[in-house]
């Protein structure tokens, strides 16, 4: 069976708004030479530049994603961004509980759960990243931490019918680092989170609803190789998704 990839963009902090618009047409453009494009495209420039990228992008096959959303509707809540504000401004996505977020902020499992909620309640599909640290590897911790993380994530959710998640497999020490994990190792990782949303949700759910997806220092020279894994429904880029001729490359690869 023919699986349907994902294709995320999670540009970070990287881009001013004039040079997210100058990508975003950049990739467009890229995006129109592959014919029929198969797979599913996201882009989560930074905030400020949602609404630009948000029009560039209007009749094209690309959706729109925010890089995170608070918890609250909406409220006295200095310097936060609503999920139901993102959803108005036309993004179907959040990434929610990324590495860097967990470093340099220091969210916790319980506000990024409660960020989840948040998203679903205003139609947004989280994109919830879980992975490991180098040391919690080291110390033979891999699986527990990553179930841990995943079913922090989703506690007390349930999934309507119109609900979707992604759960994006991020070991810590390979993001940005230009060495990705094995293939085989992501493969395990993404068998272990599919156990833990199967002791969540039901079988149909977790088939239906659910994409677990790998990211950390994808490129062109690797992500054949995670792509052809079973449990690897696609990817999240950073680095790799800068500029539109590698993002088009990892496309094209995923364009099954
Ligand atoms: P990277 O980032 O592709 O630059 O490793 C991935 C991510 O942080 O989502």
């Amino acid at each position: 069976m023919d699986k349907q990839n994902i294709v995320i963009a999670n540009w970070k902090m990287n881009l001013s708004p004039a040079d997210s618009l100058k990508l975003a047409e950049a990739i467009i453009a890229k995006l129109g030479e592959i014919k029929p494009l198969k797979a599913q495209i996201v882009l989560c420039p930074d905030f400020l530049s949602l609404s630009g990228v948000a029009q560039k992008i209007t009749g094209q096959p690309i959706m729109l994603g925010a890089q995170d959303c608070f918890w609250e509707p909406v409220g006295a809540f200095t310097g936060e961004v609503s999920a139901q504000f993102l959803h108005e401004l036309g993004c179907a996505y959040v990434i929610l509980g990324h590495s860097e977020r967990r470093q340099y902020v220091a969210e916790t499992n319980e506000q990024i759960n409660l960020k989840v909620k948040a998203a679903l309640a205003n139609s947004l599909i989280p994109i919830i990243c879980v992975g490991e640290t180098f040391a919690e590897r080291q110390e033979g911790d891999k699986d527990s931490v990553i179930s841990q993380q995943v079913s922090n994530a989703l506690t007390g959710i349930r999934l309507l019918d119109q609900d979707k998640v992604i759960i994006a497999y991020e070991p810590v020490w390979v993001i940005g680092s230009g060495q990705a994990v094995a293939p085989e190792e992501a493969e395990h990782a993404h068998r272990v989170i599919r156990q833990v949303l199967i002791d969540h949700f039901s079988m149909n759910a977790v088939n239906g609803q659910i994409k677990i997806i790998y990211g950390g220092s994808v490129k062109p020279n690797n992500v054949g190789n995670f792509l052809i894994q079973p449990a690897i429904d696609g990817i999240l880029v950073g680095g790799a998704s800068l500029e539109a001729e590698s993002f088009a490359e990892l496309v094209k690869q995923a364009n099954l």
